[in-house]
């Protein structure tokens, strides 16, 4: 095997590519796995004839400084040997068409991307072209006209529901929510950057702070379309979700399927959302119909759904069973097994600083402005938020009225003048407390896990502090500008001498020469 980025690897079939019927009319690019086991045997038959590419190894190396960061050279393949390599077009295409031109690529196929930080903080609420994305396949193209829900398994009444059943005011009261959706892997890139974890981890992507975003939802509440089916029965507990895209893993294909316990529903936490922000879904987040989980990870908030099934237990499908785990850490390549990770449901407290950036210089005087975001999940939400700029000794309040709304179920912006005396490279972080006095660890250390989930700890980041309030530093930036020099970036050598010999011949008398007296 060879490492499959940044140089593509260029695909050769090993006998013949198969095409797998469409499942249903009206729906392009969407594979149904999980009713056809000799499908799914036949697939995992082909993949053995390959020797695909490795992951790449950007943990112990760093990151390629492109956009895309990664092109997913593995995944495109096993899309191309199963004959879905279509799929890999398709995806781009919408990413081209609903998304910021500006976006973060992490990862080009699946697609996997988050906008630019400072723009992610400019609005309570994110625009749709610059909501993170995060897939684990294609991208399935449905016709609304054809689209239908099924609700089947342990209901008293197995049903089949249209987008326009859906919609009928008269059977479904309407729920509108603001919500954010936070993926797992946000802020990985820090434990990356410190310690390294399990590569599968790192090729779903290496997210920075900006797989987050917040949206203002429409739909119906899942409680409410389990009633219309006469409830559930047989001692059903938990709802499985069924979306039309295609997943791999280890070797096999899935649907992307993951559960959601019924004690969630029941409190009217789960929507069935088609609109977001006030706009049909975009194709790229689910179109025409999908979950939304509020306060999960967002894994369990699963687009273009197709099926919901009541079963007893937690869903055995490998995201759920074999994804989104929580080790301890000393769990690792050496031990790790899916039943030693907890499942992740609720996200907890995090936040982070979008503005400025980690290694900027910064030129103020004598107050910092930072901006970013903070949330809590599982129904929790921030109510204080602290920022340090000596790496987490001395926390100042941001001030209440520098934070945004209050939702049960977002995040709230915040922004905040830091005093900042000091120059030179400073630590900056920031934690939040939620409503329940959860808050951050302080140290990505005290979190880090195998998997490289949920980056709790506080956010931190080292800017070059340039205070204009100083005399000395007032009068170096006066002189740069008249030489017309830039200050950045400051690691380029000054060209020109920092004193005349009769200044420094001055400072020197002043400073009683540089030896000792006796
Ligand atoms: N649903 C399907 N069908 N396929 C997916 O790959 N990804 C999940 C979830 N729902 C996924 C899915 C994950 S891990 C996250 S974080 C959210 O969708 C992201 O939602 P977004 O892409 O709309 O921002």
């Amino acid at each position: 095997m060879a490492p499959a980025e940044p140089h593509a690897i260029p695909f050769r079939a090993k006998g013949d590519i198969p095409t797998f019927a469409e499942e249903r009319e009206g729906w392009k690019g969407y594979i149904e796995w999980e009713k056809y086991p000799e499908k799914k045997k036949q697939v995992e038959e082909i993949m053995k004839r390959y020797d695909f590419p490795d992951p790449p190894e950007f943990q112990l190396v760093p990151l390629p400084d492109t956009n895309p960061i990664l092109t997913g050279e593995r995944w495109k393949q096993y899309h191309y040997a199963t004959g879905l390599g279509h799929l890999v077009d398709t995806s781009w295409k919408y990413v081209l068409k609903e998304k910021s031109a500006d976006m973060i690529h992490v990862l080009q196929f699946p697609y996997n991307g988050e906008p630019p930080r400072d723009r992610l903080v400019s609005t309570e609420i994110t625009p749709n072209p610059d909501f993170f994305v995060r897939n684990h396949g294609g991208i399935p193209e449905i016709d609304p006209a054809a689209y239908t829900l099924d609700i089947s398994g342990l209901v008293n009444n197995p049903k089949r529901l249209t987008l326009a059943d859906l919609q009928n005011e008269e059977l479904f009261p309407r729920q509108t929510n603001v919500v954010s959706l936070q993926c797992s892997g946000t802020r990985r890139i820090e434990q990356i950057h410190e310690y390294p974890g399990d590569g599968d981890e790192l090729i779903n992507a290496p997210w920075g702070e900006g797989a987050i975003g917040t949206a203002r939802w429409t739909g119906v509440s899942l409680k409410k379309v389990i009633k219309y089916c006469g409830g559930l029965k047989d001692g059903a507990m938990h709802l499985e979700f069924f979306g039309a895209d295609t997943y791999f893993k280890k070797g096999k294909v899935y649907n992307y399927v993951v559960s959601v316990p019924w004690r969630k529903v029941k409190v009217n936490e789960v929507l069935l959302a088609w609109e977001m922000n006030g706009e049909p879904l975009p194709k790229i987040h689910g179109f025409p119909l999908r979950a939304v989980c509020f306060g999960y990870i967002g894994a369990r908030s699963v687009k273009w759904l197709y099926e919901i099934r009541a079963i007893t237990d937690p869903t055995e499908a490998p995201v759920q069973r074999k994804e989104y785990l929580y080790y301890t850490p000393q769990v690792g390549k050496q031990n790790a097994k899916y039943s030693n990770g907890f499942s992740i449901q609720d996200m907890p407290v995090s936040s982070a600083i979008m503005s400025p950036l980690n290694m900027q210089h910064v030129i103020h005087d004598g107050k910092i402005e930072l901006k970013g975001w903070a949330y809590s999940g599982g129904g929790h939400w921030p109510i204080r938020v602290e920022v340090s700029g000596d790496g987490g000794s001395i926390w100042y309040e941001v001030p209440w009225e520098n934070l945004s709304t209050k939702y049960y179920y977002a995040w709230r912006l915040w922004h905040m003048e830091l005093p900042v005396d000091a120059e030179g490279w400073l630590e900056i972080c920031v934690r939040c407390w939620d409503n329940a006095l959860n808050t951050q660890p302080t140290f990505v250390r005290s979190a880090w896990n195998w998997d490289l989930h949920v980056t709790s700890s506080a956010h931190r980041l080292k800017i070059y502090s340039i205070n204009r309030s100083r005399p000395a530093t007032a009068a170096r930036l006066k002189l740069l500008e008249e030489k017309g020099i830039d200050i950045v970036p400051i690691t380029k050598p000054l060209e020109f001498d920092l004193e005349t010999d009769e200044e420094y011949e001055a400072a020197m008398n002043q400073q009683r020469g540089r030896e000792p007296e006796e």
